[in-house]
């Protein structure tokens, strides 16, 4: 169904304010001693399920997890499916949008029809991910280089 708030999203009319309430709570669990920016993130899964996630930081700061890993982990966890809608949220409870690598984590589970709360609205992940990478298939092979 398509809306205004919930453009494209193939599932019912998103409940945001669920996903923003699983967002926060998942962000109570963040481990963020290093940027001292704890993020939660959370997603209605397409059999109805809501799975989420927070930041896990490192010592080493490039191994950070970032909250749509867990997320993502916990949607293979608990039974895999479809990511029908995602959002994060900020230490302050404002939308953050997804950072370019866990877009691609994203779009493997949630496919370009995802919808995705961004801070300027609903968008999907095709919108966010324009020619997202799907694989080598359509990638010159080694021997057609040169
Ligand atoms: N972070 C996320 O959890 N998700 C994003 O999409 C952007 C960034 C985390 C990683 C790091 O722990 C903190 O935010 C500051 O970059």
């Amino acid at each position: 169904m398509s809306s205004p708030e919930s453009p494209n999203v193939r599932a019912d009319p998103v409940d945001w304010d669920a996903l923003r309430s699983a967002a926060t709570a998942a962000r109570e669990s963040a481990y963020a001693p290093y940027s001292r920016f704890p993020v939660g993130a959370a997603a209605l899964v397409d059999d109805g399920r809501v799975v989420s996630g927070c930041n896990v930081e490192n010592a080493s700061y490039g191994l950070t997890l970032c909250a749509e890993c867990g997320l993502v982990s916990e949607l293979a966890r608990t039974g895999g499916g479809v990511l029908v809608a995602v959002c994060c949220v900020d230490a302050w409870g404002a939308w953050l949008m997804p950072c370019g690598r866990c877009r691609q984590l994203l779009y493997e589970f949630g496919g370009p029809d995802c919808a995705v709360r961004t801070p300027m609205g609903v968008q999907t992940l095709a919108d966010v991910l324009p020619q997202a990478f799907v694989g080598p298939g359509d990638s010159a092979k080694p021997d057609e280089l040169v």
